[in-house]
């Protein structure tokens, strides 16, 4: 990995390791892809206006999410199928997220079960922080047995994908005829629990009537925090805190889900501003440098999220790639954080930012 410096590094040698159909899935992204060019243009837009002389010494990263502690504001979005990009797959990721001290969202599509992930994260940190994300499915008997198991592996918050009452449809995977797991791998979260039937997988089920009812019913069924990820609108957002869910993802799934939906840092201020702090908000897509981090912070997010650079890590040096990925953006953050005259997270505020032509 010498002389991948940035983020952005990775994905090159990414790219030249994976069998090409599987980096088009991981890259790709809905339609056009117009959004997942957004969400990373967008940062660029944005400037920073940093204060000086505020003698804040070293930055401290150190924050809390939901009250638990995460060694900075930076964590692990939900990616699917991770043994398409490294034969130890969601372990060595895992073990990665539990050593830097930040927050892992398992994907319910991962290709190594909840339980097996959370022992993994285990071996290398004695309380490591570990969520799981969820697509509500249509059966709900079926989604409540996977949230038990997600309790019982000692995950500490849903993370509920609600932008997917259907899947985005990704023009890559169709040309490359790129549809299903090659044989040997499954998502091992939807393997049936019926005793007579111990080797099925299920596929996802989506809901396409998924509402606010749906949420509803998961709140009744478990004491979990729950997270509704995938929320750009400011009216969304109020009635997620009028509905008492914990917390919202603002995210347009890395632009995977509706093509030429917002960026998702420019969706950010006026959802933050709905919610009004009645609960935290996060933000996930297009996060490749430590000034993307310091811009969603200064817009009001208490954290960010990584998918697809968490992905090419994990490619180019299995749970090593991962750390160095995490490294480069806690290292990032905290220069930049100190450039702006701030000695944590929590100091970062909205007028360090202005909006405008790109830089
Ligand atoms: C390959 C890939 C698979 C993904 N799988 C899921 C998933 O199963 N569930 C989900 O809620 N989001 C999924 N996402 C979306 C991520 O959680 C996140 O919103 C997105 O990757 C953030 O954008 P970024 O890749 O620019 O960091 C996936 C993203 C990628 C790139």
């Amino acid at each position: 990995m010498d002389g991948l410096l940035t983020v952005a590094d990775f994905e090159a040698p990414a790219a030249e390791a994976l069998d090409p159909v599987h980096y088009d899935y991981f890259a790709g992204g809905a339609r056009d892809e117009i959004t997942v060019r957004a969400n990373t243009s967008a940062f660029a837009r944005i400037r920073l206006r940093p204060r000086v002389l505020r003698g804040r010494g070293t930055p401290r990263l150190a924050t809390t999410v939901l009250g638990q502690p995460a060694s900075m504001p930076v964590l692990l979005a939900p990616t699917a199928f991770h043994r398409l990009a490294h034969p130890e797959a969601e372990r060595a990721t895992a073990r990665a997220a539990a050593r830097a001290g930040t927050v892992l969202v398992a994907a319910m599509l991962s290709t190594v079960a909840i339980e097996d992930i959370a022992a993994e994260a285990r071996k290398v940190a004695a309380d490591p922080v570990l969520w799981f994300q969820l697509y509500l499915q249509r059966d709900m008997g079926f989604t409540e047995a996977v949230v038990r198991r997600a309790e019982a592996a000692g995950v500490r918050a849903l993370v509920v994908t609600a932008d997917s009452p259907a899947l985005g449809h990704h023009e890559r995977n169709d040309r490359n005829g790129f549809h299903d797991l090659p044989p040997g791998m499954r998502c091992e979260n939807l393997r049936e629990l019926r005793a007579d039937e111990p080797g099925h997988v299920r596929q996802v089920d989506l809901s396409p009537d998924l509402s606010w009812a749906h949420v509803a019913r998961l709140r009744a069924l478990t004491d979990l925090p729950i997270l509704l990820k995938g929320v750009l609108h400011p009216e969304d957002a109020r009635i997620a805190a009028d509905e008492g869910v914990d917390g919202i993802v603002v995210s347009n799934h890395g632009g995977r889900q509706l093509d030429t939906a917002l960026a998702s840092v420019e969706a950010l201020p006026a959802v933050v501003d709905a919610v009004a702090g009645r609960l935290p908000v996060l933000l996930d897509g297009g996060i490749r440098r430590g000034t993307d981090v310091v811009k969603a912070l200064a817009y009001g997010a208490c954290a960010v999220a990584v998918g697809r650079p968490v992905v090419w890590g994990l490619t180019v040096g299995g749970e090593d790639g991962v750390t160095r990925v995490l490294d480069i953006l806690r290292d990032e953050t905290a220069h930049t954080l100190m450039l702006c005259g701030c000695g944590t997270p929590a100091e970062v505020s909205r007028d360090l930012v202005l909006a405008g032509p790109p830089c």
